[in-house]
């Protein structure tokens, strides 16, 4: 069987269950491809066509953000809809999702945005990592490495359910109603996250490391007027996380880098 995965990770976690369980579905002789929903990995509708006909099992991969998925996902997923509705193809689908503290999402609602696709879901799972976001306190690798084996663990029983035809679904329950009051509160601070990021011109060498990685093209730098955050951002703290001298600051808080370790991937 051939499974491909489109994934979008902000920082590393999604990424790394993608690639755990492509590892597992090959070690039992099977195919697997991961693809990036990032803006500039640009895949073409023609290439995402190509790829769910060519696959058995098509595989999205997304964080949890404020109990719902990131706007990148979201618009990929209606993407998606509007794309493979004409071909009229049913193809098994399965969902990986990762959160960091109380994954308050649920099977329903990504199948209500998959319904007209011809995916249907046959399994989702959450895998709990670490949370990304205003990490005031270092990373507790000892912590991370447990949950990192316990998604191992849940990831191979994905690979078992799929293979042998399978359903998988897991993740209702009572943490849907925190969900419901999250997932009322949340996007709109999301779709303000934009407005909370700034440089700290003292630190920032100018490297264009979060220009050129930015997930959705959101970080504009112009001589003279130094960075602009866009309202496409989908509040994902790559920039904030990844920037080599922790010069992106949120509301000018979370600055220091000495002081507020940056979170930069389940990877060592
Ligand atoms: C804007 C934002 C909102 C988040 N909201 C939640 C949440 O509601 N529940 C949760 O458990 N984790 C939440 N997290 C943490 C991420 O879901 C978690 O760290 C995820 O594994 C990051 O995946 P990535 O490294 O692939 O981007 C949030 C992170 C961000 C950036
Ligand atoms: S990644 Fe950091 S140092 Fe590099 S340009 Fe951006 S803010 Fe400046
Ligand atoms: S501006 Fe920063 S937080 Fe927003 S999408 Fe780009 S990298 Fe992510």
């Amino acid at each position: 069987m051939k499974f491909s995965t489109f994934y979008f990770s902000g920082t590393g976690n999604t990424k790394w269950a993608v690639e755990a369980f492509n590892a597992i579905i090959r070690e039992k002789g099977h195919q697997a491809e991961l693809f990036s929903i990032d803006l500039g990995e640009n895949l073409t509708d023609d290439r995402i066509i190509a790829m769910v006909r060519d696959s058995d099992c098509i595989g999205l991969a997304n964080p949890i953000y404020g109990g719902g998925i990131p706007p990148i996902m979201s618009d990929f997923l209606n993407r998606l809809v509007t794309i493979l509705g004409p071909l009229q193809t049913q193809k098994k689908a399965f969902v990986i999702n990762t959160f960091g503290y109380v994954n308050a999402f649920g099977p329903k609602e990504m199948g209500k945005l998959l319904a007209g696709s011809g995916l249907v879901m046959t399994a989702y799972v959450n895998i709990q990592l670490c949370n990304n976001v205003n990490t005031t306190n270092a990373v507790d690798r000892e912590m991370l490495n447990k949950r990192m084996t316990k998604g191992q663990m849940e990831l191979t029983r994905l690979a078992d359910r799929l293979l042998s035809n399978r359903k998988m679904i897991k993740g209702h329950g009572p943490q849907l109603m925190i969900g419901a009051i999250i997932r009322k509160k949340v996007p709109d601070a999301i779709g303000r996250h934009y407005q909370t990021l700034s440089v700290n011109a003292e630190t920032c060498t100018q490297c264009m490391d979060c220009v050129n990685h930015c997930p959705t093209q959101s970080i504009r730098f112009e001589e003279g007027q130094g960075f602009t955050f866009l309202p496409g951002c989908t509040a994902c703290m790559r920039c904030y996380n990844f920037c080599p001298t922790g010069s992106i600051t949120m509301n000018g808080s979370y600055a220091d880098p000495l002081e507020v370790p940056r979170y930069q991937g389940p990877v060592e």
